[in-house]
């Protein structure tokens, strides 16, 4: 029984999913013969040792060193045992290791240090003394050196903003983000796509999650793991906020505020009870930790509009925000039968603006419908709303998702939504459906010229697209 657990466990290990443009870039960066600095950041789990491992399995020349938590003497030791360097070598300072690397780097190499914000944990000045050294010697060599963080805001502040001691001496900037729907779907080969979208609803697209995906048991079943007070997920955003800011509990509020559907800077700030004024520090490190996103109508422009509003981006810390933390109590307790039935009952309603944002990332992705200047969800002042507007030269597409059926009436809405829409171009009306549309609908459907495609034609389509292409390693 343990060796076959064994054999599983190694097998998830050994399967490494597309990556592939992170890969590009880090291949560009090693290519180039002078020294160069490149930043890997993203949220805790999100796969950024794991695509550094995997990418320094392809460089011969390279040392890959883990950064742990404490103070100088304790990183130091580490390293010099990662580095398996006998026993009377020393890095009593910071400066002494990266003279190290000097020598090392008179021949082409290439350097991680992954968890970077820790050196700086250790030394505060670490960054400042990188520079002086980076200025004055490092960049004369061939080194190529990546700084690796979970710190999101620590990343920042020490590397990419103006103010950063290494601003400007970057040359590369890869910001890892959870997979998109595109790709999650194909590490669930052989799943019917509608199960896809709910599973991805349930647990997002963060890879340190698959783990607890378990496509052969049911959807209620895969809840009943979140709602476990002792697995993992139950805590994890909790975790990772508490690990990566120094407010988590601000952060948390914010996040339960556009859960709770505060969608505007002035919403949420007047929810939690704080001044509009000081939200956007706090959304800027949410963005940068892929947690949340503002969305402006297809047709305005992102930095003018007023219309723009925020949603959670990551569908599980949207189902945790939802349903899990408001209800930890009830789940600490174990009795969970009232609640896993509820979710249950909600899971249409819950899934359906998943399946939306999934069908608009597949749309733009995967060219289906070849390619847009813009697109987007749209939506006015007066409430109107149209889950697809895509904007070509001479064309402009509008459809809506429908998770369920599209019935008559939706047909005849569609036609009315698109009056509303006053762009030059010709209309495309398509919609996409859950369900195979009854004849009827789909001879209204031929009458007025609105194209029914079904999430099986799509899922079709996308399988023999995506064919061959590079899923598992
Ligand atoms: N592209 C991927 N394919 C498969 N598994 C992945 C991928 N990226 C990450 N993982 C797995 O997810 C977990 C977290 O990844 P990790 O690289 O440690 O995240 P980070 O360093 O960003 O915190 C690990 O178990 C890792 O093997
Ligand atoms: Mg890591």
């Amino acid at each position: 029984m343990i060796i076959i657990i064994m054999i599983i466990i190694m097998n998830e290990e050994l399967k490494f999913y597309d990556r592939e443009e992170e890969l590009e870039i880090l291949r560009d960066f090693w290519r180039e013969d002078k020294a160069g600095i490149c930043v890997v950041y993203g949220r805790r789990g999100i796969g950024k040792t794991r695509l550094l491992v995997e990418f320094s399995k392809t460089v011969d020349r390279h040392i890959y060193i883990s950064i742990p938590e404490g103070e100088w003497s304790i990183i130091a030791e580490s390293i010099a045992n990662q580095l398996s360097l006998p026993s009377y070598f020393r890095f009593p300072t910071f400066e002494d290791f990266l003279n190290y690397i000097l020598k090392l780097a008179e021949q082409k190499i290439l350097i991680i240090l992954d968890e970077f914000p820790r050196i700086v944990d250790a030394v505060p000045a670490a960054s400042s003394i990188l520079q002086g050294v980076w200025d004055l010697k490092l960049s004369r060599t061939k080194v190529k050196l990546v700084l690796c963080g979970s710190s999101v805001g620590m990343m920042f502040k020490e590397t990419l903003s103006y103010s950063a001691p290494l601003y400007g001496r970057v040359s590369r900037i890869i910001h890892l983000e959870p997979l998109s729907y595109m790709k999650f779907r194909q590490i669930l080969a052989g799943v019917p796509e509608k199960r896809k979208i709910e599973l991805f609803a349930i647990f997002g697209g963060t890879p340190s999650h698959f783990i607890f995906i378990d496509p052969k048991a049911s959807l209620e079943e895969n809840v009943r793991k979140i709602l476990d007070p002792t697995s993992y997920l139950f805590h994890e955003p909790y975790l990772i906020l508490s690990q990566e800011t120094r407010t988590p509990e601000r952060y948390l509020s914010i996040l339960l505020s556009i859960a709770k559907g505060k969608t505007t800077l002035v919403e949420i700030a007047n929810y939690i009870g704080i001044k509009a004024t000081s939200l956007p520090q706090y959304l800027r490190v949410l963005e940068e930790m892929d947690l949340i996103r503002r969305e402006v109508p297809a047709t305005d422009e992102p930095w003018r509009s007023k219309l723009g509003r925020y949603k959670i981006s990551d569908p599980f810390y949207r189902f945790w925000t939802t349903y899990v933390f408001p209800h930890r109590h009830i789940i600490e307790t174990g009795s969970t039968v009232e609640l896993v039935r509820r979710i249950m009952d909600d899971l249409p309603q819950f899934v359906s603006p998943v399946f939306e944002d999934a069908m608009r990332d597949i749309i733009v992705r995967s060219d289906i419908f070849g390619t847009f200047l813009r697109f987007g969800a749209w939506w006015d002042r007066k409430g109107n709303e149209i889950d697809f507007v895509g904007i070509k030269r001479n064309e402009v597409w509008i459809g809506e998702f429908k998770w369920g059926d599209v019935s008559k009436n939706d047909i005849t809405k569609l036609l009315q939504k698109a009056n509303l829409l006053n762009i030059k171009g010709e209309q495309k009306l398509f919609m996409i459906s859950g369900k195979t549309p009854s004849p009827s609908v789909q001879s209204l459907a031929d009458e007025l010229n609105v194209k029914i495609l079904t999430l099986e034609e799509i899922s079709r389509y996308l399988d023999e697209k995506q064919k061959g292409e590079t899923t598992p390693a």
